[in-house]
């Protein structure tokens, strides 16, 4: 059989539990993390057990399905009108994002079809579902991205977009997984991403797990690895995408996008129908989460800033649509996003475009 290079799964539900694969401890140690109510899965996601958008989304559809079953084990039939407050805990667990609240829209859309029958069972079914589409989506971006590459190159990423950062297979690191299956990418670099170390931690972990060799590098060697002409393009996902095409991820992509553009390096960012925001009209429109300026003054818990020192965290920037090659979605690749280009894919109130 052909190989997959696909075997690591962050998000599950087994025997009536979310059980998410703690993302802080890796890579020293693979620990799961078993959730029960709907409160302890946004402090999940807020603390990063669990992290990347659209991981974020399936984690909050399953924290839905807790706060439904509270809420009717609490009120019986009555159990939409006890369920309120943890909905909006959930919805505020982190800002940037809009898989968040997009999968929250949604499960809540399933929630008001129902009777006052016990809701557990048919929305478990719906966050199965967008679990499902998620892998699905992911699946069918790998094909695109990877049928974009006119000839075997080495790529960059940066950040985690793999199994780890959604439903499984991942966006960027789907299109990586696809390509490289097709004999397309000769090479693997990973930014390390400061200050929370997902390419280090996480993307150099999975894969490695996956049997795809990977090189890592600090985040201020990546135009010069792209002067160096070792790669042809810089792939990249996104949390969130606004109408006119800029997209909001990791902190340091427009970083590494700027530096694409300078040296003929093809921009991808590859990301789900549920990371474009027709509500948002552009980037400076985006809200950019501000973490803990402890992860900037901290390296592996031990403080490397002198005392009294201060920290500028923000955990997202926004690359500009002008500096995009290729968006892919699972609706097809928008080359060169503008806001026309995106309303034709994404025309504003279609079905599944909230
Ligand atoms: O802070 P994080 O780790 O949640 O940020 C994740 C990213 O920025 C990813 O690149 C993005 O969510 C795309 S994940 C498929």
């Amino acid at each position: 059989m052909e190989r997959e290079f696909d075997t690591v799964r962050a998000v599950q539900w087994r025997d009536g539990r979310l059980v998410l694969l703690d993302q802080r401890r890796l890579p020293e140690s693979t620990e799961f993390v078993m959730l029960d109510d709907a409160t302890a899965t946004a402090q999940a996601i807020r603390d990063m057990v669990v992290r990347g958008a659209p991981a974020i989304g399936v984690t909050a559809a399953y924290g839905v399905v807790l706060a439904a079953r509270d809420a009717y084990a609490r009120s019986g039939p009555d159990w939409r009108g006890s369920w309120g407050s943890d909905l909006e805990t959930l919805a505020a667990a982190r800002p940037t994002a809009v898989n968040l609240a997009w999968a929250i829209a949604r499960m809540v859309r399933r929630a008001e079809a129902l009777g006052e029958e016990d809701p557990a069972a048919a929305l478990l079914a719906e966050a199965r579902a967008i679990h499902a589409e998620d892998i699905a989506a992911n699946r069918r971006m790998g094909e695109l991205g990877a049928a974009l590459f006119d000839k075997p190159c080495g790529v960059l990423t940066h950040c985690n977009t793999g199994s780890l950062a959604t439903g499984g297979y991942g966006t960027a690191l789907g299109v990586i997984r696809s390509a490289y299956r097709a004999g397309k990418v000769t090479e693997v670099f990973a930014d390390e991403t400061r200050p929370w170390l997902q390419g280090a931690r996480l993307t150099a972990w999975e894969l490695t797990t996956d049997g795809i060799p990977v090189r890592l590098l600090v985040d201020g060697a990546a135009a010069h690895l792209m002067a160096s002409g070792q790669v042809g393009w810089l792939i990249v996902g996104a949390d969130r995408i606004a109408a006119n095409g800029d997209v909001a991820n990791k902190i340091g992509t427009y970083a590494a996008a700027i530096a694409a553009r300078h040296h003929g390096v093809r921009v991808m960012v590859v990301a789900p129908s549920t990371t474009v925001d027709p509500a948002t009209p552009d980037g400076a429109s985006i809200p950019i989460e501000q973490r803990d300026p402890g992860e900037v003054l901290a390296w592996g818990g031990h403080r490397v800033a002198p005392p009294g020192v201060a920290a500028w965290n923000p955990a997202f920037d926004v690359t500009p649509a002008a500096l995009i090659d290729a968006l892919v979605t699972e609706r097809g690749v928008v080359r060169a996003p503008d806001r026309e280009r995106m309303r034709a894919v994404f025309p504003a109130g279609a079905p599944g475009v909230d």
